[in-house]
């Protein structure tokens, strides 16, 4: 029997609620649509960067004629008012601009990036920087962010994995919900909240080969069970606006995608908001061969369900025509300006257009602001491994600082920091000296920046050595080197990195590895030159004293990877959350391609899935990190070895801290549906809880899990629970953890 209920939400139960504008601003819109002229309309429909359109003057000119609708990028709040004032006071009806800025994970205290930031599972800490970034951003005019950006995303080798929360569906969902929340507060009117855009819409991360834009093939069921499940939650959350993708999705560009945009996202989730095109993706329709030209493209588009289009002028070039010719309706346009009224409405613009120059001063990278972004870049970083306890360090350790990333203030910020200042950074190399002093600590970086293959500075790390009793190593990639078009085809160590870190492992001394990246990539050829690895991601403004106070134990890491680490690009995609087979590997079924005798015979070997030289698990796995203590997992317990559909059941298990130090530890629950219609992950997550635990100390952590969260989509999108047989695991990672049994019914 197969039943249709309610689409449950990650984690909770319940209806759907989407933002409803309340009755106040649904007949101030309608008042003011019904007084628009068509030039008017279009013009609310347009989105220009003043960069590319010829600078402030040219742009109040249009703004006076009532036909621009929205700026990016405009720099200044100052600029803004200027700006807004001509919108107010010299147009015919005093619309305002809403001002969109990338303020992706900060606007000038810089936060870890969002792959970090999911690295901490802590979903307040995660809203509280949003709700930071929007009182910079606001400060400075801008009342709109290109953000959360929530594609899922199992591919290292795509650049932009480092803006999103991993490829875990629920992960991303928690992110969406959080920063949705951060940035548009209780209140959107409030002038220190900015609206958010749940981005990119949708399926962006499924690029083939890794490649930015790229194809994506993509079947329903992952459609409706991996990629759309975080636009779900940003709607429920509240989000104010949605912005499509570059990519084609099966044949159909995102930005054209009229069922995906139309149907799921505006009726099927109630999306009340309005859609932006990614930066001239409409017009790019004619580069995909969907469109024939400019004015075909913008017919798609508003076909389609954008609202509003980005930097391209087709709305404004051709709508008008588009219109007399029947191509499109007048309905679709009343629609479109409609949606982008309510949330000028919402946002407050209308009674509360400008903002205060002043405040910018008291907000920007206050001290406040920076605890803030230390604690996430603490929560943010994970220990993937710490052979013989080497970390935390001694207080006075001598300390060989190596490394192209140890003192690289404008590094450590990462992929999309436009308002970022590298003169507020605290480097690694500063944070040391002034915890560790200066004369414990023999700096040399060896590396000019992290792509160098230059080898001269390595006598120098060698004379530091030298001095030492431990090596840290502070490697990775430039900031460069991840984010939009900056795809890497292999995922070794850039530069002579590797050579610098068999240099530091060849002298005795035990090397502490940190690594600032934008992806889960490096360590396979490396790992084994490291005793410890602390993963930094990049960590934002706050690098240095994040890092001291992890390496010298002032705090303790609780990071958990979001991502699946590969062992190198070969295997990518590589994911937890993988299909059974009909031919799963195992340990027995695997031998290493230098271990299978000369001449072996064809069906000498396991014929199941994996490949021969990388075996069939991930250099680390998705969930995973450790702490400076240990935890024991035990007695697990399910409150029934049965569940009726439409009921919870409880699953426990005691979390013992076996360890001589206080730490936390993020325990996760997945399940498995054994048999489905449609076959199911091995493993999903479901839930996660954070226990801090003494030394010694244990206590049980309970889970409640409902019925709806056992169902899936199916590929028309229907909503299903399905009687039958499920494992259930309380686990620190997605490759551990204690199993229980039961039956739905
Ligand atoms: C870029 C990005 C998008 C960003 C937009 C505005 O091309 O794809 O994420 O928000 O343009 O900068």
């Amino acid at each position: 029997m197969v039943v249709l209920v309610l689409p449950v939400f990650f984690g909770c139960t319940g209806n759907a609620s989407t933002v409803k504008s309340d009755d106040d601003v649904e007949k101030r819109v309608e008042s003011l649509l019904s007084e628009m002229t068509l030039d008017e309309k279009i013009g609310q429909m347009s989105q220009v960067d003043p960069g590319v359109f010829g600078g402030l003057e040219n742009l109040k000119k249009v703004v006076r004629n009532g036909q621009l609708g929205s700026v990016l990028n405009l720099i200044g709040a100052k600029e803004v008012n200027e700006l807004q004032r001509v919108a107010i006071e010299e147009s015919r009806l005093g619309i305002p601009l809403i001002i969109g800025r990338d303020v992706i994970h900060g606007y000038r205290t810089i936060f870890p990036i969002p792959l970090g930031m999911a690295a901490s599972w802590n979903e307040d800490l995660v809203r509280e920087s949003a709700a930071i970034a929007a009182k910079e951003a606001a400060s400075m005019g801008i009342n709109w962010t290109f953000a959360p950006m929530i594609d899922v995303s199992r591919d290292p080798r795509w650049g932009r994995i480092a803006e999103s929360a991993g490829e875990d569906p629920l992960l991303n969902s928690m992110v969406a919900r959080a920063m949705v929340q951060g940035y548009q507060g209780d209140d959107l009117s409030d002038p220190l909240t900015i609206a958010a855009c749940a981005k990119h819409f949708v399926g962006y991360g499924a690029a083939e080969g890794g490649r930015d834009y790229n194809t994506t093939v993509i079947s329903d069921l992952q459609l409706h069970n991996v990629y759309l499940p975080p636009f779900k939650e940003a709607v429920k959350a509240g989000a104010a606006t949605v912005m499509t993708a570059f990519n084609e999705i099966n044949g159909i560009p995102a930005s054209g995608h009229k069922h995906n945009i139309r149907d799921i996202l505006k009726n099927e989730y109630g999306f009340d908001g309005f859609v932006v095109s990614d930066w001239a993706s409409i017009q790019e329709m004619i580069s995909h061969g969907f469109a024939r030209d400019l004015k075909h493209a913008g017919e798609l588009g508003l076909a389609a369900g954008i609202d509003m289009e980005m930097a391209s002028r087709s709305y404004n070039d051709y709508l008008k025509e588009l219109l007399d010719e029947g191509k499109v309706d007048m309905e679709w346009v009343d629609d479109a300006v409609a949606r982008i009224l309510r949330i000028k409405f919402r946002l407050g613009l209308f009674d509360n257009p400008y903002v205060d120059e002043s405040l910018a001063d008291s907000l920007l990278v206050n001290v406040e602001h920076l605890k803030v972004a230390r604690k996430l870049a603490e929560e943010s970083v994970v220990l993937l491994k710490n052979e013989n306890q080497v970390l935390p360090l001694k207080k006075g350790t001598k300390v060989a600082l190596i490394g192209p990333m140890a003192n690289q203030p404008y590094e450590q910020l990462g992929t999309w920091i436009f308002d970022g200042d590298e003169n507020d950074s605290q480097t690694v190399l500063e944070a040391f000296n002034a915890f560790n002093g200066d004369n414990n600590v023999f700096f040399a970086e060896g590396l000019e920046y992290s792509r160098d293959k230059s080898t001269k500075g390595f006598a120098e790390v060698e004379r530091a050595i030298a001095q030492s009793e431990v090596v840290v190593a502070v490697v990775g990639e430039e900031a460069i080197l991840s984010g939009e078009a900056k795809s890497l085809a292999e995922l070794d160590f850039v530069g002579a990195q590797g050579e610098l870190l068999k240099l530091a492992a060849s002298k005795g001394k035990p090397v502490v590895m940190i690594v600032m990246s934008g992806r889960p990539a490096g360590l396979f050829k490396t790992q084994h030159l490291a005793k410890s690895i602390l993963y930094a991601w990049h960590p934002g403004t706050m690098a240095g004293p994040a890092l001291a106070n992890l390496v010298f134990g002032e705090t303790v890491p609780v990071g958990k990877l979001p991502v699946t680490f590969p062992k190198g690009e070969g295997q990518v995609p590589i994911y937890y959350a993988h299909k059974m087979t009909g031919r799963p590997a195992d340990a027995s079924t695997w031998t290493h391609i230098d271990e299978i005798p000369v001449q072996a015979v064809q069906h000498s070997l396991g014929n199941t899935s994996h490949t021969l030289d990388y075996g069939f698990t991930p250099l680390y796995p998705f969930g995973y990190g450790l702490s400076y203590t240990s935890f024991e997992y035990s007695d697990i317990n399910i409150s029934a070895k049965s569940l009726s559909i439409g009921e919870s059941l409880k699953v426990s298990a005691t979390i013992t801290n076996t360890g001589d130090v206080e730490g936390a530890e993020t325990v996760q629950l997945y399940t498995r549906d054994l048999v489905g219609s449609y076959t199911r992950p091995v493993r999903e997550l479901k839930d996660y809880q954070r226990v801090t635990l003494s030394p010694g100390e244990s206590k049980e952590v309970v889970f409640e899990l409902n019925s709806d969260q056992l169902g899936f989509y199916f590929p028309d999108g229907e909503f299903v629970v399905e009687p039958g047989d499920f494992h259930v695991w309380i686990a620190p990672n997605a490759a551990e953890g204690l199993r229980a049994e039961f039956e739905l019914q």
